[in-house]
């Protein structure tokens, strides 16, 4: 079902020739520019697309609030299968429509799309971030991403098994992508032991060849069967619904992929089979990181120092969360609605 939840701009965009049929959803700008990657996907329906980019770009208020950043949410789909429709010139015309928006609207890659897409895009728009390294930008976002995720599982081990550390511990990774290959190889240099899935079986050698002892299983109910300490849903969105959180018997879920609470409610019932949930905008927020950087002339420095204060940033929800008795979900929710409403206001004050 589509729900609109006080976005401030849909924009539908499409140009015939190239086959572009894209949607922009800028879902707040209290606190600056809205920021969010390009998800190019073959969505079923424009119904189905139109609700994915109202989830997506309310998700990236939160999480760029939470992530410290001077900018707001928004999120864009291009429909269709980017494997078959991806050209130079469906690129370019999505990029005056991002341009038209006039700095509204920040794109980034995201699903389906590649920092090479952004360099195409960026022909057309000054609104771009993640282009590639040889035209100024900030490289592939997987990079901070992983690093962000790996700093929130450091800081959920602390906090269940005191120390902060994934060694001795066997983390569960569904899918070894972009982010959850380099996911794996932060943990295995920490100690902890692999099992992965992914619906690629070619993704999934190369990270067990890369990692010996990983076991390889055949899918996701195999990986949450299969006796993990910590689940890392690095896949598509809704890994965390009743069924999977009735049988998880891992003690932490800490993951890279976006929108893991199948809906609202799951949080509870991860919170009352005593599962640490770090919640995944907080987590993942690296990648948004490091393409915010990019906006402001990029020091990968800089920005890979901001993604390591992740782990500090998920103490203090859990602390905040362990005080109030409430899951970490909230708690990440109500310091992020916090500082949009103690910054963002100061919009307030009028300036010449
Ligand atoms: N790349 C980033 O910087 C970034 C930042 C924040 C959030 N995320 C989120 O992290 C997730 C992964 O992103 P990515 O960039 O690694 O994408 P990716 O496409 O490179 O990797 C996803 C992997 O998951 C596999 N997969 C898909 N469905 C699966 C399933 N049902 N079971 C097992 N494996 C499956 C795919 O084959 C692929 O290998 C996405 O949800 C994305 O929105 C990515």
């Amino acid at each position: 079902m589509t729900v609109f939840q006080g976005h401030e701009q849909v924009v539908f965009c499409a140009d015939e020739a190239s086959g572009l049929r894209a949607i922009i959803a800028i879902h707040s700008t209290a606190l600056g520019p809205a920021l969010g990657g390009t998800r190019f996907f073959p969505y079923a329906s424009e119904d189905a697309a139109l609700a994915d980019v109202l989830d997506l770009s309310r998700g990236m208020t939160y999480k760029n609030a939470m992530a410290g950043l001077d900018h707001g949410g928004g999120k864009a789909v291009i429909i269709g299968d980017p494997r078959m429709d991806k050209s130079e010139a469906l690129l370019r015309a999505y990029g005056r429509f991002v341009q038209s928006l006039n700095g509204r609207y920040v794109t980034a890659c995201d699903v389906g799309t590649y920092s090479e897409d952004m360099d195409h895009v960026a022909r057309e728009s000054s609104f771009v971030t993640g282009r590639t390294t040889s035209h100024g930008g900030a490289g592939d976002s997987s990079i901070l991403t992983a690093l962000g995720v790996f700093q929130g599982m450091r800081a959920a081990a602390e906090r269940v098994w005191g120390a902060p550390t994934l060694a001795g511990r066997t983390v569960g990774i569904e899918g070894v992508g972009k982010v959850g290959h380099r996911l794996a190889e932060l943990l295995t240099a920490d100690g902890a032991a692999l099992v992965i899935c992914d619906i690629d079986p070619e993704a999934a050698a190369r990270v067990a060849e890369r990692h010996l002892g990983t076991v390889v299983v055949p899918d996701t109910a195999a990986l949450i069967a299969s006796g993990i300490d910590v689940y890392a849903p690095c896949a598509l969105g809704h890994a965390l619904t009743d069924e999977v959180v009735e049988v998880l018997r891992a003690a932490i879920v800490c993951g890279g992929a976006n929108n893991q609470l199948a809906h609202p409610g799951i949080e509870k019932a991860l919170a009352a089979r005593d599962i640490l949930y770090a919640p995944d905008y907080v987590v993942n927020a690296g990648g948004v990181i490091q393409v915010a950087d990019e906006v402001h002339g990029f020091s990968m420095e800089r920005a890979r120092a901001r993604a390591e204060q992740i782990f500090e940033t998920t103490r203090r929800i859990f602390a905040l969360a362990d005080g109030e008795g409430i899951p970490p979900a909230v708690a990440a929710d109500r310091l992020a609605e916090r500082r949009m409403s103690e910054v963002g206001r100061l919009k307030g004050i009028w300036l010449n």
